[in-house]
């Protein structure tokens, strides 16, 4: 079974728990293709113990054209005015709502990078509003709060940015001001008072995003900044009516894929995996779920991100 298959049949099989009954063939199971599983974060804290890390880090000096020492130094610091409800690393609050799926996808991802070349990631889902940015925000977070990583966020949705939002500071100058030629890799990147978390907003509104990101030069970008981090995380527009995000995911080394809970549509899902037919999908996240109302919820924990082959493609 796909794995967008098996979290779209886990959203139906929620939404059926969630009404009282239960959707044909389910297994009140941990199932060991299960797909990581977001809650909506809210008030209702769920704690539970961490899973250990067993990645060790990347190089931490880069000798090259761009020297740490230059990422350090030309890099503005900026005073991030972070969006606390949607950003779950930035309140204090480790054991937060949420906290633990993404901790649990990073472990999914370590694990995968042990056998495949695995940094540049993309995520992506099939229509607006499914949970990209806060997957992508939360997953960046996490990633960094192990000790040493460095993160670069990066927000490729040149025609609804919302990351910039989501840390609560300026979108410009950007992405768009880079792949238009205007401004350089250090001139665009950011960081803030998240130690090791580097962002590059999305930049100005410009009409021709479709044309700007497949003009070759975000290929050129992540080239050149790569061996300065550990992981690079980007976000991008809805899959099925823009063609960004297959044009970005060639650029990256895998795809991580939202769907969300009681909303995602399945040929939508499929249509969206159809975009990027040649790139890993390295992980579903089934985002939303509302485990308030889920009898089965403590399975819902389970997070999967299953090793890429050709077999385990959609
Ligand atoms: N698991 C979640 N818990 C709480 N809020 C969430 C969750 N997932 C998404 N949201 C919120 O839902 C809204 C839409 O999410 P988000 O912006 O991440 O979607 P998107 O797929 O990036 O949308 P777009 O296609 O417009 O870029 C945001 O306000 C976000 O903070
Ligand atoms: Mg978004």
């Amino acid at each position: 079974m796909s794995r967008i298959h098996e979290a779209l049949k886990r959203a139906e099989q929620e939404r059926a728990a969630a009404q009282g009954g239960q959707a044909p063939g389910f297994a009140p199971a941990v199932a060991p293709e299960a797909p990581p599983v977001i809650p909506e974060s809210g008030e209702h804290a769920v704690a539970r113990p961490g899973s250990p890390s067993t990645f060790s880090a990347a190089a931490s000096s880069f000798s090259g054209a761009f020297s740490l020492d230059s990422l350090l130094g030309r890099t503005p610091k900026v005073d991030w005015q972070p969006d606390q409800k949607a950003m779950l690393f930035f309140n204090g609050n480790e054991s937060g709502r949420g906290t633990e799926e993404f901790r649990t996808l990073r472990s999914r991802l370590y694990h995968l990078r042990e056998n495949m070349t695995l940094k540049k990631v993309l995520v992506t889902s099939a229509l607006p509003k499914e949970g990209k940015s806060f997957t992508s925000a939360n997953l960046a977070q996490v990633l960094v709060r192990q000790h040493g990583r460095r993160v670069l966020l990066i927000d490729a949705d040149l025609r609804a940015p919302r990351l910039h939002l989501m840390l609560g500071t300026a979108p410009a100058p950007g992405l768009a001001e880079y792949l238009q030629g205007t401004s350089d890799e250090f001139s665009i990147m950011q960081r803030g008072s998240m130690e090791n978390l580097f962002f590059i907003p999305s930049g100005d509104q410009i009409s021709d995003a479709a044309e700007m990101v497949a003009n070759g030069k975000l290929k050129i970008l992540l080239q050149r900044v790569e061996p300065l981090f550990d992981w690079i995380i980007i976000d991008s527009p809805p899959a099925v009516p823009v063609s960004d995000a297959g044009v970005l995911a060639k650029a990256c080394d895998g795809v991580v894929m939202v769907v969300r809970s009681n909303a995602t549509p399945i040929d939508m899902a499929r249509r969206a995996r159809e975009e990027f037919p040649d790139q890993a999908l390295v992980g579903v996240v089934l985002n939303g779920t509302n485990t308030e109302t889920t009898p089965y919820s403590r399975y819902y924990y389970d997070a999967y991100v299953k090793q890429a082959s050709p077999e385990s493609k959609s």
